[in-house]
């Protein structure tokens, strides 16, 4: 996403080298980074890993205004509910500016979810969390990368959400 916005990732860039100067990130710069935080869920929101969650209910339960039967098949599109227009001006455009403090806490609960929610919560958020900012902080200030190809890529509901073809890139050193 970086490689096809340059005003973010010069933005991106800009907080780093304030923060940073000519040392890399270590996981003690990562709360006084808010910028990467935005990229990472803005990227998370358009293109979440699990694009759909499943349940199936063990006993009949009211979900809203529904009476779901036990043993009915739910399936929850958190790809679709990411990129609804009820809660994501421009639900397609790459905006990590969107996730301002106010804006996150006005959000209804499930509006944004890439990790799930509740007692099945992903255990694993914080250390994947820690881990992209720590790579993308790296990759940010010491490559320059390229997309070789236009638009958005092409997308395949595999086990994950990933992309159809392979997403080339010209990389360089900075
Ligand atoms: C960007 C990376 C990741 C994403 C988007 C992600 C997403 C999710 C989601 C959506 C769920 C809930 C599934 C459901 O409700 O049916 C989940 C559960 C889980 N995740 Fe992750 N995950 C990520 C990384 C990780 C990592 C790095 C670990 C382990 C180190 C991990 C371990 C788990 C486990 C064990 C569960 C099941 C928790 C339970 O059922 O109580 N995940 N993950």
């Amino acid at each position: 996403m970086l490689g096809r916005n340059p005003a973010e990732l010069e933005r991106l860039r800009g907080e780093l080298d304030a923060e940073l100067g000519d040392r890399r990130a270590t996981m003690a710069d990562l709360s006084d980074l808010p910028y990467i935080d935005r990229v990472l869920k803005e990227t998370l929101r358009l293109y979440p890993p699990a694009y759909v969650i499943f349940r199936e209910p063990t006993e009949d339960v009211r979900v809203g205004p529904y009476r779901v039967r036990e043993g009915t098949n739910l399936t929850l599109p958190v790809f679709e509910i990411h990129r609804d227009e009820r809660f994501y001006d421009d639900p397609d455009e790459f905006r990590p500016e969107r996730w301002r403090d106010d804006f996150e806490s006005e959000l209804p609960e499930y509006a944004y979810f890439p990790f799930g929610g509740g007692p099945r919560h992903c255990i694993g958020m914080r250390f994947a969390t820690t881990e992209l900012k720590l790579v993308l902080a790296t990759m940010a200030r010491e490559l320059a990368f390229e997309p070789t190809y236009d638009g958005d890529p092409d997308l395949t509901m595999a086990a994950t959400l990933r992309p159809e073809d392979p997403l080339e890139m010209r990389v360089e050193r900075r």
